[in-house]
């Protein structure tokens, strides 16, 4: 298997811990182990009492039943616990694509979902989304893109890098297309539940579809990916027991405290998403009076969900070389669009609540430098 390099994530592994604030990270605001205690006093005890055992490798039963109750139609046999959304994505793609099949990957998109795609040996086409576009899916060039053996599509909604949600429309025309062709739907849902206006929320894949895939994870709209812990959901048994096999040969089985620490945050998850909702809510505005002060600088489309927007820089150097210039000068982390392959762009974050003090420097070097 050849892989090329992971650009995101080796661009924050160099920045990340040393730049003083992360103006571009894909999570929402994170918490304090001892503060998911206090919504259970006596689970601390129970945390205490914890064997360390081995655990199941589908993912212990009470953590399935909790993941199966944020959908409609699961129950808790159709969801695989992994190592985060990350284990899945690899597993996924080794265990369910063979180099004989021809596979679609919505773009601009998360790199390990168009890498690990790659690294399978199938033909891989991109159903791009374009800036000029606002980022909507376009549903006639994915018909355009369908092959006789075109196995699997990968989608990702809401985004990252672009912070959208894709139209009910396309999304359930895209359903009844896959259903159809007898195609599999791998749909990385890790934003859900961070939809700005919960109305917009889309259904889950996996209970539109059988053969489709829900990706979840603790990362991303919980804020807590040091758990390191996600999931799979999908109503086919057949490619349950499939990505089950795989796993045996990656992590075997979960983490016993994290499986124990994301029940009990999942069971919580409505103050979760209520923090972290607000802190988007409170930041969001700031973010959008920062773009049309800086318009000569950033257009965007605003996005409906996450944590993350995908503005376009209008700048004379090099974009990587002008986020890598502010982390420097300013300790600000922005993230290159060219690690998306947009090298255009760049992400930008607005779900921390340091964001505010983050912006309020950004802003005052741009107005600096304008001067
Ligand atoms: C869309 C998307 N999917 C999956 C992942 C992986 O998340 P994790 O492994 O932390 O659950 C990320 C991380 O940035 C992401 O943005």
């Amino acid at each position: 298997m050849k892989l090329n390099p992971f650009r995101i994530e080796e661009y924050y592994a160099k920045y990340e811990f040393s730049v003083q604030y992360m103006l571009s990270s894909s999570d929402a605001q994170s918490r304090k182990l001892v503060d998911l205690f206090e919504w259970e006093p006596t689970a601390r005890k129970k945390l205490d009492d914890l064997w360390l055992g081995y655990t199941e490798a589908a993912g212990a039963p009470y953590l399935r039943e909790t993941i199966s109750t944020l959908y409609q139609k699961t129950r808790a046999d159709d969801v695989l616990v992994t190592a985060a959304a990350e284990e899945a994505i690899f597993i996924t793609y080794h265990a369910l694509i063979s180099s004989e099949d021809h596979v679609i990957v919505e773009t601009p998109c998360y790199e390990s979902a168009l890498e690990l795609a790659r690294s399978t040996g199938a033909t891989v086409s991109e159903w791009e989304r374009y800036f000029e576009d606002s980022w909507a899916n376009d549903f006639d060039s994915l018909i355009k893109l369908i092959r006789p053996n075109t196995k699997f599509i990968y989608i990702n909604t809401p985004s990252n890098p672009t912070g959208t949600l894709m139209d009910k429309d396309v999304f359930v025309k895209l359903m009844a297309l896959a259903e159809e062709q007898n195609i599999i739907v791998f749909c990385d849902e890790v934003y859900r539940e961070l939809e700005h206006d919960p109305a917009a929320r889309l259904p889950a894949a996996a209970d539109l579809y059988s053969n489709a895939i829900s990706l979840g994870s603790m990362s991303k709209s919980y804020g807590l990916p040091g758990l390191r812990l996600g999931w799979m959901i999908c109503r086919n048994p057949e490619v349950i027991k499939k990505l089950m096999n795989f796993k045996l040969y990656t992590s075997i089985c979960n983490s016993a405290p994290s499986e124990f620490m994301s029940d009990l945050a999942l069971r919580h998850r409505d103050k979760l998403i209520e923090r972290n909702l607000n802190i988007l809510h409170h930041n969001l505005p700031l973010m959008k009076d920062f773009m049309v002060r800086h318009s000569n600088i950033f257009s965007w489309v605003e996005p409906q969900a996450s944590p993350i927007g995908f503005p376009r820089v209008n700048v004379s150097e090099d974009i990587m070389h002008w986020c890598e210039k502010i982390a420097h000068e300013v300790g600000i982390l922005l993230l290159p669009g060219s690690v998306y392959d947009q090298p255009r762009h760049i992400r930008i974050s607005y779900g921390r609540s340091d964001m505010p003090e983050a912006l309020h420097l950004l802003d005052n070097y741009l107005n600096q430098l304008a001067k």
